[in-house]
Parts: structure tokens; C-alpha cells; sequence
């Protein structure tokens, strides 16, 4: 009841307060907890700022210890789990397989599990974290026709899910630690972002009361929608097509700048940032140094630099204050990293993973009340029903 205003795409709506990310959009700042976003992807392990989401403070040695040590010996997949898996086409994208798994891990992990007293949510929260690269993998092993490999307890996170991605049982693998690090940061750079589409159905869906598995996958089915983390991949397939078609930048700018086409520049514009994405700035140049320590020249990384140099020359992205987004350099290093497209967005899940569960929490512990936006109704008045022989 009352005065109903409409606000399409909640561009100017705030659906909660929030302690975890503050976020400027003007200045280009990103903090998680107070911490600048710069300082983390530097210095910090993404366990470290997953528990600094979910509990509010970096942990101190001992906490981070206890903590790893429950997410690593949860890694494990249930079994059964598998048969669900087995099920899917050889070709089904990741990110439906994910959302149906992490759906399927409520029926697995249901709250009556009386083997685990105490807080059911903090066991359910590890398992999260565990077990979703443990089946992102599996996603890749499948598409290449290889055996699953069971995660190794002795590895960190990030170790731990390269082994599962790229180890083979026919030969000896090694973790490259250079290729280790740069996961690590670019999963900390997607660690949570504040009320983005997938985290605002996260809270949605959690707000219903539904479980944390169900709200959490469907964060994931949000996700990966190409307007958000969907971009990371059509990026790469943009520029890709870009190179095919002989690199010709221009003629790409212009597409994205024609009213009647479709096309937009993936990678670029953001709701709320308008004059540069931090994320991006710190990625950009992580790609350079990654592919240069690895020694990768890709040269769909020459047409992405050709692009925003065009495109920020541009009266049409000026005005309208569209740069580089968290999505359009990521790409470049998922591919150095031997990371194949469309495994991408799956990435940017295991990273954005820790902020949905931290803003589930929050929302959980708040008491708000269901989330139920209102319309204003454009249908048509009172009508009578006709018989269906007289219609
Ligand atoms: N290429 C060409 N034009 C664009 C683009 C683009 N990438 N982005 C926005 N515009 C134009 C848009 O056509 C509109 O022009 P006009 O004022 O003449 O109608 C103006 O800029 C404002 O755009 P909007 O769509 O009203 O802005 P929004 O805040 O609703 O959308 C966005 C934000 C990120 C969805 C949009 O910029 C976009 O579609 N970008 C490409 C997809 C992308 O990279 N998404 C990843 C976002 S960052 C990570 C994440 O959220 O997952």
C-alpha cells in the first residue's frame, strides 16, 4: 500500500545496509571490511579474505590455520554427487552444471545433519568453499574425455584447484607458483562487490528463508548472465572474433556506438563506477607481468589495449564514462593460465563465493524482513471471462 515509485534496474534504489563493501564509484575506491582492495590483491591469500568477508577481521595465525584446515578436509565430493554430474552433456556449459550442483548439495547436506552440533551454517559455509572448485574442475576433466583428480589436502586453495584442473595421472604435475599467485588475486578481486545482480538474488532468495545452497546457486545462475559475469567469456570471444576479422578496432567501436546494433562492448561500462573500475586498473597490469613471467604472447592482448586506447579516445565512451570493467582484462589471464573460456565465469564464481555467503549471513543475522518490491500495474481493466466457442 502507498505511494509506489518505479526505479527499472534499481538504479537509484538501496535494498539494505551493509557493513562489508564500501564501494565509491566516482573515485574508483574498493574496500572489503575497510581494507583497500589494492593492499589484499597484493599481500593477502584468498582463504584470508574469504574469512575476512564472512567474519568481519583478518584472522590471526592460529584462526587461519583452524579455518584452512576445515575448508581443505571438506574438498571432497560426495559420490552420489558424481551420478548427478555423469548425467550432464559432455558440452554443458559449467555454470548450469555448477548452479544444479550447488542446488543439489542442499538435498546432500540437509540442516537435520546431526552429526555436526552446533552451527549447522558455519559446516555449510566450509562446504561451500570446499567442494565448488572440486566440481568446477570436474566440469573441465569431463570436457577433455580425462579421469576426475581428487583434491590434494596438502595443497593451498589455489595450488589444490590447478592440481585438480590440470594434473594427469600419465605424468608428474607441478603447481607453477606464478600461475598459483595470479589466481589467487584475481579470485580476490572478485571476492564480493556489494549489491551486484548475483548478490542482491543472493539476499533475495535468502531472505525467503531458503537455505544457503539454494540461495547460493541461484547467485551462480544470475552470474552468469554475459551483462555480468558472463562479460569475462564474451570478452574473450570478442576479441577473438576481432582478430579473426583482422584487427580492425575501429570498426568494432563504431558497431558499439550504432543505436540500431546490438553489439556492445563487452569488458566495458559499469553501473556504478564512472570514471575507472579499480579491479581492473590492478588486472590490467597483472596481465602484462603474468603473460611476460610466463612467457605467453597472446595476441588478442595487443587488440584489447588497441580497443581502450580507441575507445578512450572516444566521445561516445567518454561522455557516457564507460572504461574498462573488472572483466575485460581477466580473460587474458584465465587463458594464460591454460583456463579455457568457458571455464571463466565459473571463476569468477569460486571468487565472488565468499561474498555471497558473507551478504547472506548478513542478511540472515539482520532479521529483514522478505524481499518483495511492488509494481505499478499497466494490464488491462476488469473484463468478463467469454466461453471459448464464442471467442
Ligand atoms: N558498449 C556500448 N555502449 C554501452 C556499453 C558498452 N559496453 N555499456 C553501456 N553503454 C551505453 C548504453 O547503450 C547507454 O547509452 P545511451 O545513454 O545512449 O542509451 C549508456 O552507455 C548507459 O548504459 P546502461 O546500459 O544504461 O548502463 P547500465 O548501468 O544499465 O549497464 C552494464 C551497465 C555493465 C550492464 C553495461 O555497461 C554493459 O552492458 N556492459 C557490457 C557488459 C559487461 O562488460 N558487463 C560486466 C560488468 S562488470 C562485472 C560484473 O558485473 O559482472
Amino acid at each position: 500500500t502507498g505511494y509506489i515509485t518505479i526505479d527499472e534496474g534499481f538504479k537509484n534504489t538501496g535494498s539494505t545496509t551493509s557493513g562489508i563493501t564500501y564501494l565509491d564509484g566516482e573515485e574508483g575506491i574498493l574496500h572489503y571490511r575497510g581494507y583497500p582492495i589494492e593492499e589484499l590483491a597484493e599481500k593477502a591469500e584468498f582463504l584470508e579474505v574469504a574469512y575476512l568477508l564472512i567474519y568481519g577481521e583478518l584472522p590471526t595465525k592460529e584462526q587461519y590455520e583452524v579455518f584452512k584446515h576445515e575448508v581443505t578436509t571438506r574438498s571432497l565430493v560426495n559420490e552420489d554427487m558424481r551420478k548427478i554430474f555423469d548425467g550432464f552433456p559432455v558440452n554443458a556449459h559449467p555454470m548450469g552444471v555448477m548452479s544444479s550442483l550447488v542446488g543439489a548439495m542442499s538435498s546432500f547436506y540437509p540442516d537435520n545433519d546431526k552429526k555436526h552440533k552446533g552451527d549447522f551454517t558455519e559446516v555449510h559455509i566450509r562446504r561451500l568453499l570446499a567442494k565448488i572448485p572440486t566440481i568446477a574442475t570436474w566440469c573441465y576433466k569431463k570436457s577433455q574425455g580425462h579421469p576426475i583428480n581428487y583434491p590434494k589436502n596438502h595443497l593451498d586453495y589455489c595450488s589444490n584447484f590447478l592440481h585438480m584442473m590440470f594434473a594427469l595421472p600419465v605424468e608428474n604435475y607441478e603447481v607453477d607458483p606464478i600461475v598459483s599467485s595470479a589466481l589467487n588475486k584475481l579470485l580476490i578481486l572478485h571476492a564480493d562487490h556489494e549489491q551486484n545482480c548475483s548478490t542482491s538474488t543472493v539476499r533475495l532468495v535468502g531472505s525467503s528463508k531458503a537455505n544457503i545452497y539454494a540461495s547460493i546457486s541461484a547467485g551462480i545462475s544470475a552470474l552468469w548472465g554475459p551483462l555480468h559475469g558472463g562479460a569475462n567469456q564474451e570478452v574473450i570471444e570478442m576479441l577473438e572474433a576481432i582478430k579473426e576479422d583482422g584487427g580492425d578496432v575501429a570498426k568494432y567501436i563504431a558497431m558499439a556506438k550504432d543505436k540500431n546494433s546490438t553489439f556492445r562492448l563487452m569488458g566495458f561500462g559499469h553501473r556504478v563506477y564512472k570514471n575507472f573500475d579499480p579491479r581492473a586498473k590492478i588486472i590490467k597490469k597483472a596481465a602484462d607481468d603474468v603473460l611476460a613471467k610466463l612467457g605467453v604472447n597472446d595476441p588478442v592482448l595487443e587488440i584489447a589495449k588497441g580497443l581502450e586506447e580507441a575507445a578512450l579516445k572516444d566521445e561516445y565512451f567518454v561522455s557516457r564514462k564507460l572504461y574498462p570493467n573488472v572483466d575485460f582484462y581477466s580473460g587474458i589471464i584465465y587463458r594464460a593460465l591454460g583456463i579455457p573460456t568457458n571455464m571463466f565465469t565459473v571463476m569468477f564464481a569460486i571468487g565472488r563465493l565468499p561474498g555471497w555467503i558473507a551478504q547472506w549471513l548478513e542478511l540472515r543475522k539482520s532479521g529483514q524482513a522478505i524481499g518483495r518490491p511492488r509494481q505499478i500495474y499497466t494490464g488491462p481493466t476488469k473484463k468478463h471471462y467469454v466461453d471459448i466457442d464464442q471467442r
